[in-house]
Parts: C-alpha cells; structure tokens; sequence
C-alpha cells in the first residue's frame, strides 16, 4: 500500500495508460479520482476499484474546454478534500498533414495536451504547497523528441508538453516534484484507432526489445514517481519505449 491514503487525481483514465494507472494507485491505497468524457467507461473503471475494496468516484470533464477544469478541482475537493498526486495523462490524437490543420483542431489538441495539463496544474499546486508535499506526473510522448510527417499539432503540443514539465519542475520546488513519462508504442485505444500496433510495425522493430508496450508498463513506472522510492528524481522526461530509435 505505497499510496496509502493519497489523493490522486488521473486524467484520462476512462482508458489506455490512465485506466491502468488509476487501477494500479488504488490497489496501492490511494483515492483515485477518475476522468475523461465517456461517462461509462469511467463509471466502469470506478466499478472495478471498488469490487476490489479500493476508492475512487469519477467526475466527467471534457479537457478541451477549459472553463469546465474547475469542475474537476471542485469535486475531487467535496470528495476527499486534499490532493497528493495529480496524473496530467489525458491526450488528443492528430493526424493531419501541417497545410491541412485547421485552428479549431489545433487549439482542440493544444487544450488537451498542454494547456488542460496547466490549468489544473495552477489550481491543485497550491493545494500541494500549503501541504509541502505533492507529485505532479505528466505524459509527454516519444514525439516529444523527434517529428514525423503528418502529426504536426500532436508533435508540437508534445514538445511544448515537455517543457512546461520541466518549467513546472523549477517553479513548483522544493514541495512538488514534477516528471514527465515519455511513451513509446503503447497498446491502447488511441492506437488501435490507427490500425493497432501491426500498422505501426516500424516503431516495433526500431525498439530493441521488439514489442509494443502495455498500458501496465506505463502504470507501473507512474507509480515509481508518485512515491518516495522516487524522491530526488525531478523535472525528468523518463521514455517507456522499449528503447525505441537509442
Ligand atoms: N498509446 C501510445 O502509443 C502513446 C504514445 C505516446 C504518448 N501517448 C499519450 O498517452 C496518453 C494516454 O493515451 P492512451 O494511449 O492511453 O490512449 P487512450 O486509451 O485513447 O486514452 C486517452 C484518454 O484521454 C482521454 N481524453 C481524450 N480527450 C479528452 C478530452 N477532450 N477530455 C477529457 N479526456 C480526454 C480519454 O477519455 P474519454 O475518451 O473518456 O474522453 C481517455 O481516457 C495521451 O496523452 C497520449 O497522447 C500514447
């Protein structure tokens, strides 16, 4: 029970990576608040912790819109009123080529990805500093590193991802500590929604340990730095990718 009694909140947690994560924290103690858009599907994971004895509620928030992030605060708040450890892992896919992207869709990916990630961050990092302790974990991407044709918005909102990580990680010390996970090809929802991992068969095979990753791969590293076993670990963007393109 490494997260005995923690408040954790994990966005993008209906499925993927945020759904094992937010199973994994309240096996290990913590009040998992769960989020996304599906209302099923979040009620389902919530269904899950609790037939195991564990806690979480779940608040339906759609991230591309930031006036509804307060929400999000609000609830966790009536629930469990604190928060230890917020999970910023929520994501929008893009796969249109840069002439074709239009505004909307950028601005739609950017307050996803980035801009969601650092509404939250400024309302719940108070709540951590006057406690003096808390974690702030983001998911960033291997596209945080290198580009490929025909994902400019998600490149370039991954990229801006990494470095208000690291900005968070200088402006939110000594009592927040804030990393970054760095995903390679993990089997989930948002890839099978480009043809699973065997369309992306190349990712697979620039990896040394030629396979795709799993949502639990990702879990248990968010794990690692929402503890103390991580503790002098700080403004780290840590890939989970199967040593993908070393
Ligand atoms: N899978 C990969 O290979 C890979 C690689 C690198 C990085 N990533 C990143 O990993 C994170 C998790 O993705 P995943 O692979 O686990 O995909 P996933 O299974 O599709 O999960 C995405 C999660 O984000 C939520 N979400 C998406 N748009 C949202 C919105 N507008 N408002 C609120 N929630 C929203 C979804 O919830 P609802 O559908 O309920 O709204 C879902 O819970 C993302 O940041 C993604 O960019 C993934």
């Amino acid at each position: 029970m490494r997260l005995k009694d923690k408040v954790a909140i994990v966005t993008g947690s209906t499925s993927g990576m945020g759904r094992a994560t937010a199973l994994l924290f309240a096996r290990e103690g913590a009040k998992v608040v769960v989020t996304g858009r599906n209302e099923e599907r979040a009620k389902a994971v919530v269904d899950q912790i609790k037939s195991e004895g564990f806690e979480a509620i779940y608040v339906i928030v759609d991230t591309s819109k930031i006036e509804d992030i307060q929400t999000l605060v609000d609830k966790t708040l009536e629930a469990y009123g604190t928060v230890d450890i917020l999970f910023n892992n929520a994501g929008a896919l893009s796969i249109t080529p840069l002439q074709d992207v239009t505004l909307e869709e950028w601005n739609n990916v950017f307050n996803v990805n980035v801009t969601s990630a650092l509404v939250l961050v400024q309302k719940v990092a108070p709540i951590m500093k006057k406690k003096g302790k808390g974690v702030i974990i983001n998911t960033v991407s291997v596209a945080s590193f290198a580009a490929h044709h025909g994902f400019a918005a998600y490149i370039a909102s991954k990229h801006a991802m990494a470095g208000l990580s690291k900005s968070m990680a200088w402006e939110l010390g000594p009592e927040i500590r804030v990393n970054a996970i760095a995903p390679g090809l993990i089997h989930t929802a948002m890839v099978d929604s480009i043809g699973g991992p065997s369309s992306l068969q190349g990712m697979i095979d620039n990896c040394p340990l030629k396979r795709v990753g799993q949502p639990e791969d990702i879990a248990n590293v968010a794990l690692f730095l929402a503890t103390d076993d991580s503790s002098f670990i700080d403004g780290q963007i840590i890939k989970v990718d199967g040593g993908f393109e070393i």
